[in-house]
């Protein structure tokens, strides 16, 4: 567009050859340049960011769920229970979801409920979501087979047993196909917001093919209030009476496949600060990073160990000493927040969810 304008100038210039000297022609000529790219520039932005990136539903995608998935093999009179389940994880591992959502728990008592409720509600979103759960223990691995969760060993573990993030994301992209690959605290309860939202993104990276790292804060909520974790109008209902948890803090990770986990230091989940560094290593990669909370619902249960959970673990600081020791460097949380996030998801009229740049503080 801005050669557009100069070649008219020109034009013009040579068939009135005694105005061209004049400044006011000049100033006319910056200020209509001047112009034409500030319009270019805005066309541009509007295109890369806002056009093309498609407006998704959750609902305009026919789901078939694993109760279903099993019923289809109950119907084809196959034998005993145990054959129905192995024929339809098997189907379930030729889908393609947009994203596979891992995390890893122990076996406790006290959590059952909270245990519970995440796993009828991450396997709600199948075949969108594809919810797969770490652990070497086969009896608790069983019971979430049976309720449609995939299951992978723990193959690399540090202090006190607690898994190493970046394993888990290398090996659930080594066994499973998605778009996204993402962990979440087992104690997280999501809205359908998060599938529109993965839908929305994913147009966004099929222009720019560059990784992407999508996270956002939890509404803590106390995990007594009675939830039910398959019903979306009910979660939202439930996180009205919640509260946004700290600022500095995030409980999702998701990731495309071409994210550098393989550069990532090896910090393990559930102790302080594993949420700050995943944000600032993307930074200092320049890995677009996405604060994805104002359209995805994360319901934290909150149980009597209160909400500062991984403070009060033992080695609470084996992430920030790793970090210090290998990139001397102490993790500045002012700047390895969600609100220091590149990007920003909002929702438009109808529901419909775009992706905006974020407007940074000075401490970003
Ligand atoms: C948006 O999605 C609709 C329905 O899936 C499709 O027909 C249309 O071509 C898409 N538009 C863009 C810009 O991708
Ligand atoms: C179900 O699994 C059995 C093996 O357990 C296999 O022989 C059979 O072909 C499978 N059926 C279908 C419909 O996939
Ligand atoms: C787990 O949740 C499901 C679905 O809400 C419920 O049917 C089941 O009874 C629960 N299990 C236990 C042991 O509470
Ligand atoms: C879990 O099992 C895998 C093999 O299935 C093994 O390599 C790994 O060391 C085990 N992890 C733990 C923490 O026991
Ligand atoms: C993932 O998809 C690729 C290409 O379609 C295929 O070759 C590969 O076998 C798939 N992997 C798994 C684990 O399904
Ligand atoms: C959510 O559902 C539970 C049980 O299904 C119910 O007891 C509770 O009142 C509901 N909460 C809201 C806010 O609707
Ligand atoms: C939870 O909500 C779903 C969908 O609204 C409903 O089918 C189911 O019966 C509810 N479960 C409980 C335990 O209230």
């Amino acid at each position: 567009m801005v050669n557009l304008v100069s070649t008219f100038y020109f034009q013009c210039c040579s068939s009135t050859k005694s105005r061209c000297h004049k400044k006011g022609s000049f100033f006319f000529f910056a200020i209509l340049s001047t112009i034409s790219f500030i319009l270019t520039c805005f066309l541009l932005y509007n295109t890369a960011y806002r056009g093309n990136v498609n407006n998704t539903n959750i609902y305009n995608v026919p789901a078939m769920t694993f109760d279903m998935v099993v019923d289809k093999f109950r119907n084809a009179k196959v034998k005993s229970e145990a054959d129905i389940l192995i024929n339809a994880t098997s189907w379930m591992k030729t889908e393609t979801p947009i994203l596979t959502l891992f995390t890893s728990w122990l076996h406790r008592q006290d959590k059952y409920v909270v245990q519970n409720r995440t796993v009828q509600n991450w396997r709600f979103f199948w075949p969108h979501i594809r919810p797969v759960l770490f652990t070497n223990d086969t009896e608790l691995g069983d019971i979430c087979r049976r309720q449609g969760w995939s299951i992978l060993p723990l193959t690399h573990t540090a202090i006190d047993g607690v898994p190493v993030v970046k394993y888990m994301y290398l090996d659930a992209m080594r066994h499973f196909n998605s778009t996204f690959y993402g962990f979440a605290n087992a104690d997280i309860l999501f809205n359908d917001g998060l599938v529109n939202t993965l839908l929305t993104i994913r147009k966004f990276t099929d222009i720019y093919r560059d990784p992407v790292l999508i996270t956002g804060l939890r509404t803590n909520f106390n995990y007594k209030i009675p939830c039910n974790a398959t019903d979306m109008k009910n979660i939202s209902k439930v996180s009205e009476k919640g509260k946004l948890a700290n600022p500095m803090s995030a409980d999702y990770f998701i990731t495309t496949r071409d994210y550098p986990w393989g550069k990532m230091e090896e910090i393990v989940i559930g102790r302080n600060q594993v949420d700050n560094w995943i944000i600032r290593f993307s930074q200092l990669e320049k890995i677009h990073v996405i604060n994805s909370t104002p359209t995805v619902t994360a319901l934290h249960q909150t149980t009597e160990t209160g909400i500062f959970e991984s403070g009060s673990k033992p080695n609470k600081f084996y992430n920030s000493i790793l970090i210090k020791e290998i990139r001397k460097i102490k993790i500045n949380t002012q700047q390895a927040r969600v609100g220091c996030a590149e990007f920003v998801t909002n929702f438009m009229k109808h529901g419909h969810i775009q992706i905006m740049r974020q407007p940074l503080s000075k401490q970003c």
